[in-house]
């Protein structure tokens, strides 16, 4: 692809050093100083992802950092959180000073994988190694009340994509609502979370937010093949095994959820209710391995439909729903942490046409509009921060589609 390689790597590494910080001994880049100022989960992982190309310590650390305030004590020990409040202040809201109660998509071993590719630093890997399989063990005896391989959250916030018209119908809120309105109830949940003790059965038992979602899923087998290859090169074969197994087993029971119940929507309660909000969540299956070939030719062929291969694919939400708002937080937007996803999905089925496509539009929207944290998939026009960390991930599927390595 043609691109200036050494300035993509200059731009991205001023922003990303611009926002890097310093605390109590670790570092890690705010994902945007002024709105942003902690550090989160996913966002993390895509920094090391970006890192990765132009600075190996850094993109260590970002991921050493994160796992710093893993839960290691009570219920939930093991958790990565999705928030570190590394100066404090987050006990107004969490009821703990220093982070969250909750987790992101868990992206965390397959940034870790990726940093290794480059470093090949196995001190690293041992570093991350217990925390990365407490956390995915974590997963399994917290989150699948219902045993069938396929973890719930139990907040919107944990899936990532906070505002998304998936999400209101099981917080119980109005269509079309207001962004304060979906705030207000994002905010209460948590109070909801922290007298239940984030407890998943019972949050689904009394009918708050919990919902399985087939894409988050995804993100957490590719994650577990991607431990099941860390735990391979350090030498420990049954831990391998294991992960791979787990992994295999999230893939074959998304394969038939989708087959039995011939939809692809986000399944709520423990009931399963269908959530019938299409976004395009579906095709990050693509990155989980959670699709048959079959699968992956019809959601390939549903993505290049112009309602998601907009302008400057891919819109959050098709362009002909009535809830389309391409100006609206994650209401039908690009997002290029989600890019990143199906575009890897897209290689991973070998479809890598389309894959370098959605590379190209990628680069070309923030050559465009620069790295804002979100962007209206047809005119392209940025929105939220002008200064993002995440955005920068532009700069990974540019070094692949160069064939560097
Ligand atoms: C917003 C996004 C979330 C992201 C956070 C920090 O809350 O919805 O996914 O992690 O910002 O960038």
């Amino acid at each position: 692809m043609e691109a200036n390689w050494n300035e993509w790597v200059e731009k991205c590494a001023a922003l990303l050093k611009s926002n890097q910080i310093e605390s109590r001994g670790h570092r890690y880049t705010r994902p945007a100083p002024m709105t942003y100022e902690q550090q989160w989960l996913w966002d993390s992982c895509f920094h090391a992802l970006a890192y990765r190309w132009f600075d190996l310590n850094m993109a260590q650390d970002e991921l050493l950092s994160m796992v710093a305030m893993r839960f290691t004590d009570g219920a939930d020990r093991g958790m990565i959180p999705h928030m570190n409040y590394w100066q404090g202040g987050g006990e107004a809201l969490w009821g703990l000073d220093d982070r969250s109660i909750i987790t992101q998509p868990p992206l965390i071993a397959v940034a870790a994988e990726l940093v290794y590719q480059r470093s090949n630093d196995r001190t690293f890997l041992e570093k991350l190694y217990q925390p990365l399989c407490d956390y995915h063990d974590w997963f399994i005896r917290r989150r699948d009340p219902d045993g069938d391989h396929l973890v719930s959250l139990i907040h919107p916030w944990e899936g990532g994509c906070d505002a998304s018209p998936r999400w209101d119908a099981p917080m119980h809120i109005p269509s079309e609502p207001t962004p304060e309105q979906t705030k207000a109830s994002r905010h209460a949940l948590v109070k909801t979370l922290i007298d239940q003790d984030c407890n998943a059965q019972t949050l689904a038992e009394s009918d708050h937010f919990h919902v399985e979602p087939l894409d988050y899923n995804a993100i957490r087998a590719g994650d577990l093949e991607a431990l099941s290859r860390i735990a391979t090169i350090l030498g420990n074969p049954d831990d391998a095994t294991r992960f791979q197994d787990e992994a295999k087993k999230i893939q074959q029971s998304v394969i038939a959820k989708v087959t039995n119940n011939q939809h692809y929507w986000d399944l709520s309660g423990l009931s399963e209710k269908p959530l019938d909000v299409e976004t395009c969540a579906r095709f990050i299956l693509l990155f989980g391995g959670c699709a048959t070939d079959t699968m992956a030719q019809q959601l390939v062929s549903e993505l290049e439909n112009p309602r998601f291969w907009t302008n400057f694919p891919v819109t959050t939400t098709p362009t002909d729903a009535p809830d389309f708002a391409p100006d609206h937080y994650w209401r039908g937007n690009v997002w290029l942490s989600v890019n990143w996803l199906i575009y890897q999905g897209l290689r991973r089925y070998g479809y890598m046409q389309q894959a370098s496509h959605m590379a190209q539009r990628s680069l070309a929207l923030v050559a465009q509009s620069g790295f804002h944290e979100y962007f209206n998939p047809i005119t392209g026009e940025g929105h939220g921060p002008s200064l993002q960390s995440w955005s920068t991930i532009v700069l990974d599927m540019l070094a692949i589609e160069q064939g560097r390595s």
